[in-house]
């Protein structure tokens, strides 16, 4: 029904006050380090699902432009946006979900362990917001190091008494995409049609692509799973490379993340032990609560054995190297 009299920025308003009443499913999302490279197309993907009501754009830089600019999209979710640290509360209270690709990305030569520098004390200042501000929100992290990054957001939470494992993600979803992807090319099938479980971590041996299981059922040549796992491990640096200096993976990336945050929503809605490792990619079944099914990693071969143990001593040493840095900060 149209209004007696034109507000700018009714359209929200009224999707709001809807909400309010009930009227409108949805979930609130807020992206840290929104203004970047993954950042804002990640931003204008998300304003595009419809499980999202209301999106917070939060950011040390540029959040006015990106949120005007996002916000003219007619599609059902308010979007705000926040700048500078004394706004991170704001950003944070109340929501569901949040998205972290806040930090600075590889330039060629670097090993993501060399942001860990910059990085951490990004990762740890984020996290002290979600523990003050939404404590029971699903976390996704992509910030590099994933391998450390994750370790310091978890001991920041189990600092503040929030920490709840099933809540705590690190984003290694682009390695399933780019797994998917690559192995389609040998097979010479549509990627959409196939399923690449990679487990482990987010950084070279860690990235563990279990080719014995991959969907629909196919073998490969020793070559084959020789040159898939290296492809694999190494698409992040392929782009590195190939940016030439302008930074990583963005434009994938923020696909990927969208398809996993977009599962994290669907199991908050209600849809629908593998390692000794305290942190370790696997696949799982989202719910409710987070993480409500860790599924087995199932038969290894002999390839994926030796390549298993190599993940998980480097692994460990990322995660080690996470937790040591809360330790020395306080
Ligand atoms: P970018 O430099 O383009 O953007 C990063 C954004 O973070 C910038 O807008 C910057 O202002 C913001 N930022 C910096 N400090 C912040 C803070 N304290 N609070 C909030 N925001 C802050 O970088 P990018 O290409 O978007 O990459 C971001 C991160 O994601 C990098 O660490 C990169 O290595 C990582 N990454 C991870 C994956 C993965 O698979 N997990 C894939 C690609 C990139
Ligand atoms: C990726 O895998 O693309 C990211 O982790 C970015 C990088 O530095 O490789």
């Amino acid at each position: 029904k149209r209004r007696e009299e034109f507000v700018e920025g009714s359209s929200s308003l009224w999707r709001e006050d809807c909400r309010a009443k009930g009227g409108s499913p949805g979930f609130k999302v807020a992206i840290l380090g929104a203004a970047g490279g993954i950042g804002q197309p990640l931003a204008l993907l998300m304003k595009m699902n419809p499980l999202v009501s209301v999106l917070h754009l939060y950011d040390v830089v540029s959040t006015p432009g990106v949120t005007a600019d996002i916000s003219h999209m007619d599609t059902g979710a308010v979007v705000r946006g926040f700048l500078g640290q004394n706004q991170l509360e704001d950003a944070l209270t109340g929501m569901d979900l949040v998205i972290i690709p806040a930090g600075v990305p590889r330039k060629p030569g670097m090993t993501r362990d060399d942001l860990f520098n910059i990085n951490a004390g990004i990762v740890k200042t984020l996290s002290e917001g979600i523990a003050k501000c939404c404590p029971k929100a699903i976390v996704n992290l992509i910030s590099n190091p994933v391998n450390s990054t994750v370790p310091i957001a978890a001991e920041v939470f189990k600092k503040a008494g929030t920490y709840d494992p099933k809540r705590l993600l690190g984003v290694t979803m682009l390695d399933v995409v780019r797994a998917n992807t690559f192995v389609a090319e040998v097979l010479g099938l549509d990627p959409r049609e196939v399923n690449v479980p990679v487990v482990g971590g987010h950084a070279g041996v860690t990235i563990l692509p279990l080719l014995s299981q991959v969907k629909p059922a196919c073998s490969f040549t020793q070559e084959e799973t020789e040159y898939l796992t290296s492809r694999i491990q190494n698409g992040g640096t392929e782009v590195v490379e190939a940016k030439a200096g302008a930074g990583s993976a963005t434009l994938s990336m923020a696909y990927a993340a969208v398809k996993f945050a977009d599962a994290c929503l669907r199991g908050l809605r209600g849809d629908a032990g593998v390692t000794e490792l305290p942190f370790f990619a696997s696949r799982v079944r989202l719910g409710r609560s987070g993480v409500e099914e860790i599924y087995p990693l199932g038969p290894l071969n002999e390839y994926e054995r030796v390549g298993l143990e190599k993940a998980k001593k480097e692994l460990a040493g990322s995660i080690d190297k996470g937790v040591s840095f809360n330790e020395m900060k306080t």
